[in-house]
């Protein structure tokens, strides 16, 4: 019995190296301080899609075939949108991306588009105001600002975002990507695959923590309250949001290129970051204190919560915001597990009534 299938290696991949001990996250070769900030999106889709995908990616190609797959998915789901637009953020992007599913397997291109074409017409909706159209020029990320905003934003913000997307755009075996590897082993569909993962990624565990993040950082409020609030919390049987990895016995690497991208970022005022790594500094030392035999570190959602509050995302984008980076990783992974795959399906020990009957 391994609870959590921790340590359990089970698929190979040319995709990316998650290593626990060193802090290190190699993604197709390059380490992530080589790709964020330094890598657009398109990119990074290249990098990741190239040799897997049925086509042939180029990060220019990609940069076409993503801006022409956003013109169109907004046409498909102008009727869709307004349906869904009552629904939470991650019900109401299942919902726009099912109903990509009439005319057959929507292309990867389609459905990386639908993501941050349906969030922001969704986010637009619940505003009072209409859906904004892509722009097929624009990079994706500063398509998606643009979209969310309805004018273009500043090149700071866009780069921050870029720099964001392609931090969190693969992460290994992480329970989203196995989600969609499970789902595509048996054949279902990139579709089903990434709707699948979807819903892996909604939990607080994994994608869902960058919000309650800085619900933490505005309870906590003032300096003073820091050791106390935290201490109380541990206490309580609370979990930090932002600290511990199944992985990483070290610093999460994605933590530190986002927070170098948020120091960029001259709107976050330095009273919030100096606070926020004040927070930091004492978490690590209650968390050491706390759990002596796990090292338990900051993760890659501690510096996320900032930077998306820096460039003005409402705290409900966050976690959907963090699908549109990594379903470059989902689509992937699926496309490997298509490719080299067997069927994934674990074993149970069965613990219920009359355990030791013999089978007969
Ligand atoms: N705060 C307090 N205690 C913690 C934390 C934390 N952030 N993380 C782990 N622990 C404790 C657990 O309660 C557990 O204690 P126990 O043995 O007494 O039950 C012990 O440390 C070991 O924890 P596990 O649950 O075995 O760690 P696991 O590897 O399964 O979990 C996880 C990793 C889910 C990320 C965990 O550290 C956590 O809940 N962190 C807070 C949520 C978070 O930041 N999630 C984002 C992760 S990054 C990502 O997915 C993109």
């Amino acid at each position: 019995m391994n609870a959590g299938l921790e340590g359990v290696v089970a698929v190979r991949t040319v995709l990316s190296m998650v290593d626990g001990q060193e802090g290190r996250l190699i993604v197709r070769g390059a380490p992530i301080e080589q790709l964020s900030g330094i890598v657009s999106f398109e990119e990074m889709a290249s990098r990741l899609w190239q040799d897997l995908s049925p086509e042939v990616e180029t990060p220019e190609g990609v940069a076409a075939a993503l801006g022409r797959a956003r013109g169109e998915v907004f046409a498909r789901l102008q009727g869709v949108l307004p349906l869904a637009k009552d629904l939470p953020y991650f019900e109401g992007l299942v919902m726009a991306l099912s109903s990509l599913a009439r005319g057959g397997d929507p292309t990867h291109y389609h459905v990386a588009a639908a993501l941050p074409v349906a969030l922001a017409g969704l986010s637009r909706l619940k505003r009072g105001l209409a859906p904004v159209a892509p722009d097929p020029a624009l990079g994706h990320a500063a398509d998606v600002l643009r979209m969310l905003r309805g004018e273009r934003a500043g090149c700071d913000d866009e780069q921050a975002l870029d720099a964001y997307l392609v931090t969190v755009a693969e992460h290994g075996m992480n329970a989203s990507t196995f989600t969609a590897r499970v789902i595509a082993s048996t054949r279902a569909g990139l579709l089903a695959s990434v709707t699948g993962a979807l819903g892996a990624l909604k939990g607080p565990l994994h994608g869902g923590a960058p919000g309650p993040v800085l619900d933490m950082l505005d309870a906590i409020a003032t300096p003073d309250r820091i050791t106390p609030w935290l201490t109380e919390a541990l206490a309580s049987g609370e979990r930090l949001m932002g600290f511990g990895h199944r992985i990483y016995r070290v610093r999460d690497p994605r933590a530190d290129v986002l927070k170098q991208a948020v120091t960029r970022l001259r709107q976050l005022g330095n009273a919030r970051l100096r606070f926020a790594e004040q927070v930091e500094r004492e978490a690590l030392a209650l968390l050491a204190r706390h759990k002596p035999d796990r090292p338990l570190q900051t993760n890659v959602e501690f510096y996320t919560a900032l930077l998306l509050e820096a460039i003005g995302l409402e705290r409900e984008l966050f976690t959907p915001v963090f699908a549109v980076g990594r379903v470059l990783g989902w689509t992937a992974h699926v496309f490997e597990q298509e490719r080299t795959g067997r069927i994934i399906r674990p074993e149970s020990e069965y613990i219920g009534p009359n355990a030791s009957a013999l089978p007969v």
